[in-house]
């Protein structure tokens, strides 16, 4: 399966520093062996809609968001539709990232029904899961990982297999603490085994991995078997290290 690395920006950037972080991974991209998608906060929608409009050279570069109202449209203050993303350009929208579970207390329900309204208007929802470091210690990672993912398969049936999944364990997100790729592993094959489960098209649904993935550690994350790709934050912001981490993506399944 052909790879994908998506950067999440998080709340960070600026015009001038979008453009300078752009310019830097056009430079060097050339045409890269995985998809690449940068995630990126909706104020700049249109900056980078508009700079992939007019140069060939960022075609490679898709354009994410970072969540999408679970709502069609209406008197929902300060929610973005998936109908608006769509009019920008946006192909994929990370739903359920942990930091939008923890800080925005969304469900595992509300996390489905975003990722059926990003299925609706034509994106692809990269549907994040992940446990705690307590749920970890207390053994219970795959039964959380497998809760957070059966909702999303509960609501959405057969159109699952147009879905991506990212395993980011939550201790690992910012922490420096990657996954080993064993353990990563051993988590993405659950989720694969639930996904073909649901579906007889499953096998083409990447499970990337996110957490801590940098230019040094992304080579052996990637040659796990059921490693597609990987959701990179902090990574994602500085070009070189970005750059490094999709060169990685070239690297063959172990
Ligand atoms: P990190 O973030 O790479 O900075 O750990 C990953 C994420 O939150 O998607």
């Amino acid at each position: 399966m052909r790879k994908l690395i998506a950067g999440n920006w998080k709340m960070n950037g600026s015009l001038a520093a979008n453009e300078a972080l752009l310019d830097a991974l056009a430079a060097g991209m050339g045409q890269p062996a995985c998809d690449v998608v940068v995630c990126v906060p909706a104020p700049y929608f249109s900056q980078i809609s508009a700079v992939r409009r007019a140069n060939t050279a960022y075609a490679a570069i898709h354009l994410g968001a970072q969540d999408v109202s679970e709502h069609e449209q209406g008197a929902f203050t300060g929610e973005v539709s998936a109908a608006m993303l769509r009019e920008f350009g946006v192909r994929y929208c990370l739903v359920g990232h942990s930091e939008r579970r923890q800080y925005h207390a969304e469900s595992d329900e509300a996390v489905a029904r975003k990722a059926q309204r990003a299925l609706a208007a034509g994106i692809t929802p990269i549907v994040c899961v992940g446990e705690s470091l307590a749920e970890r210690e207390a053994g219970h990672t795959n039964e959380v990982v497998r809760r957070q993912l059966a909702a999303v398969i509960h609501t959405n049936g057969h159109c699952i297999s147009e879905i991506v999944v990212a395993y980011e364990p939550v201790w690992a997100i910012g922490t420096g603490k990657t996954a080993s790729p064993e353990q990563a592993q051993a988590v993405h094959a659950v989720l694969r085994a639930q996904l073909q489960a649901a579906s007889a098209q499953a096998n083409r649904v990447p499970i990337v991995y996110g957490g801590s993935m940098n230019a040094g550690n992304a080579a052996a994350l990637l040659g796990q078997a059921d490693i597609d790709g990987g959701l990179v934050g902090g990574a994602s912001l500085k070009a070189a290290d970005f750059l490094s981490i999709i060169a990685n993506s070239r690297t063959e399944c172990a």
